[in-house]
């Protein structure tokens, strides 16, 4: 079905003029540089995230702004000025100085939303280290194989977070500190841990000197692929120029605004868009600690008057699913931009915003290695559900054939970007051969099937590979075959997104059992357990199938396309390469 297009008034007629309020912005001759001259930008050498974020702030009329409404998910209120974050940034990175890490060291954080993992990932970036933020869902092995493989030499976490992964520790060769961060003050973690309080209190409020330079790394974010463990995608300072600017014109951030961003900082939305698009703009934002509930969550956009809300797919389809009735029972009236991210966003859903909110949802599109939006519905333009919306000003997307050449419009291929845009990502920790092959004939490869329409708007069609988006976190199907397969029972395993109505795909995985096991609902209840420790428990699988055994090519390959196909009831396409099952 196709859905009518939103248009929109004309940009005088907007209750706030949009900051990027014209189409021939988009083509004309744009240069970054314009950028860092309006952040401020002399010297490329001197450039660093929290300096651009708190202490330029700090130094001006934002001085006493909020930066930071904390609502902690027991109620509990807090909030921190541009010049409180920019001293107590200062403090973490003395503490670290004062440890004895040098530049360009990886500070690790695994806490949930609470203030102290921006004031412990702010710091870091101030001192000069590469820092990495982790789910606070992780289970010990996935944690450990992200510290293992960045070589982290700083852990920052809870007590009760570093018991969850107390098993782990001994195998990290090259962690040198583990800071615990105590919030009600009492002293309870292990022996040999450091407490984060009493760092603090001991550590200078002044940390004069700008330590680094646009080209060097600050912030790594592990993603999954098709084979192998997830990778640390790497990105550098410079990259800040475009989470200001895509905070300006996609999220259109006003001095007065009141901004939140749901996403986590364990996730790449979470640090971009939940740190330093609305910091280096000088706009507050709301973080919220708790998880979803749409009561709970209306009751966050009513209290602080959020007006501009970063969101996504999945959570905008709970909230369809909670219903209008809970909508009319809260004053959503300060809400003026809605945008998401992470995976399609349906028309329905977008339809449902015009209803809901009396406004239209903003799509956009980008991903851990692009660093920050490069695809996206402006607030003036008109927005077609179902669209990811336009390029931004310096930006060249295309789409390319299986050969990597440019297709016209309406030709469906691989969503492809020219490379150099600021927040592009610089490496793979660890692996420089995979990142040189995402980049084909001048292109970075994004990994998606896209097409694009005469008035170049891109439309989403698929992965190009077999990764799963489950609300919207990406998850190797290999990552949970290796899991499953570790189990004494499981002899073989295939793991495939199944579609989903409210989390796009669920992850499904198909097991065959070694002899003497039976396929019980028990062992599919262990399995499930087994599965949770290991991974993300939102990323398990939430289904397990037992089956005598796997397509498999003569190689020995797992097919996953052909459970997906059968899964589905779709024909099989091409078997050839199929071995006898
Ligand atoms: O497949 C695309 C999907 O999510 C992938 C990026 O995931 P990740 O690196 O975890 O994302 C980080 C920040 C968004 C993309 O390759 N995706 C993202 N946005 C959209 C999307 N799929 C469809 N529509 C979108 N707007």
């Amino acid at each position: 079905m196709d859905y009518p297009e939103i248009t929109k008034p004309n940009v005088d007629q907007m209750p706030v003029r949009p900051n990027l309020d014209h189409q021939s912005r988009l083509i004309g001759s744009f240069d970054w540089t314009q950028i860092e001259r309006e952040l401020g930008i002399q010297n490329r050498e001197e450039l660093n995230l929290a300096h651009l974020a708190f202490d330029r702030h700090a130094k001006s009329h934002r001085r006493d702004k909020v930066a930071l409404y904390w609502e902690g998910k027991n109620g509990e209120m807090e909030s921190y000025t541009f010049s409180e974050l920019s001293m107590l940034t200062n403090k973490f990175a003395n503490v670290l100085a004062g440890l004895g890490l040098v530049k360009g060291d990886r500070v690790f954080t695994f806490m949930g939303r609470i203030p102290e993992v921006y004031i412990a990932l702010f710091g870091s970036l101030k001192f000069g280290a590469i820092v990495g933020p982790l789910f606070a869902d992780f289970g010990p092995d996935p944690v450990r194989d992200r510290l293992q493989d960045s070589g982290a030499k700083v852990l920052v976490t809870t007590p009760a977070l570093r018991d969850h992964i107390a098993s782990i520790l001994p195998e990290l060769t090259d962690l040198k500190h583990l800071i615990t961060v105590e919030r009600d003050g009492k002293y309870v973690g292990q022996a040999g841990d450091l407490n984060y309080q009493e760092l603090m209190s001991g550590a200078s409020v002044d940390f004069p000197n700008i330590r680094t330079g646009a080209d060097d790394y600050s912030i790594m974010h592990y993603t999954s692929g098709t084979t192998g463990k997830p990778k640390g995608a790497v990105h550098v300072h410079y990259a800040a120029i475009q989470h200001y600017v895509t905070g300006k014109w996609v999220l259109d951030f006003h001095e007065d605004d009141v901004y939140w961003c749901t996403a986590d900082p364990g996730w790449v939305t979470g640090t971009s868009y939940g740190m330093l698009a609305p910091w280096t703009n000088g706009v507050s934002q709301v973080v919220y600690e708790g998880g979803f509930r749409a009561s709970a969550w209306y009751s966050i956009i009513n209290k602080y008057k959020v007006s501009v809300w970063y969101t996504a797919p999945t959570a905008i389809r709970m909230l369809m699913k909670a219903g209008e009735k809970v909508v009319g029972q809260h004053d959503l009236s300060s809400l003026r931009h809605i945008c998401s991210v992470g995976e399609p966003l349906n028309p329905e859903a977008v339809v449902w915003g015009l209803k809901a909110f009396h406004q239209a949802i903003h799509d956009n599109w980008w991903q851990t290695e692009t660093g920050a939006i490069l695809i996206a519905n402006y607030p003036f333009m008109k927005v077609c559900p179902g669209s990811m919306g336009r390029p931004i000003p310096g930006i060249t997307a295309t789409i390319l054939d299986a050969n990597y050449n440019e297709m016209p419009p309406g030709k469906e291929g691989y969503l492809a970007i020219r490379p150099g845009w600021p927040s592009m990502f610089r490496t793979y920790w660890n692996n420089p051969d995979l990142y040189k092959s995402r980049f084909q004939n001048g292109w970075y490869i994004t990994g998606d099937n896209a097409r694009r329409d005469i008035d170049g708007y891109f439309w989403f069609v698929g992965r190009a590979d077999d990764v799963i988006n489950t609300a919207g976190h990406l998850v190797g199907p290999f990552e949970v075959e290796s899991v499953l397969i570790a189990h004494p029972a499981v002899a073989e395993a295939g793991v495939i997104g199944k579609p989903d109505p409210i989390a796009m795909e669920v992850v499904k995985a198909f097991v065959a059992l070694n002899d003497g096991y039976q396929p019980t609902s028990e062992l599919r209840r262990e399995l499930t357990r087994f599965a949770r420790q290991k991974l993300r428990a939102a990323v398990a699988p939430r289904e397990i199938e037992f089956v005598a055994s796997l397509p498999k090519t003569r190689s020995g390959k797992i097919m996953r396309r052909l459970l997906k196909a059968q899964e589905l009831g779709q024909p099989l396409g091409d078997t050839s390469t199929l071995e006898d099952y």
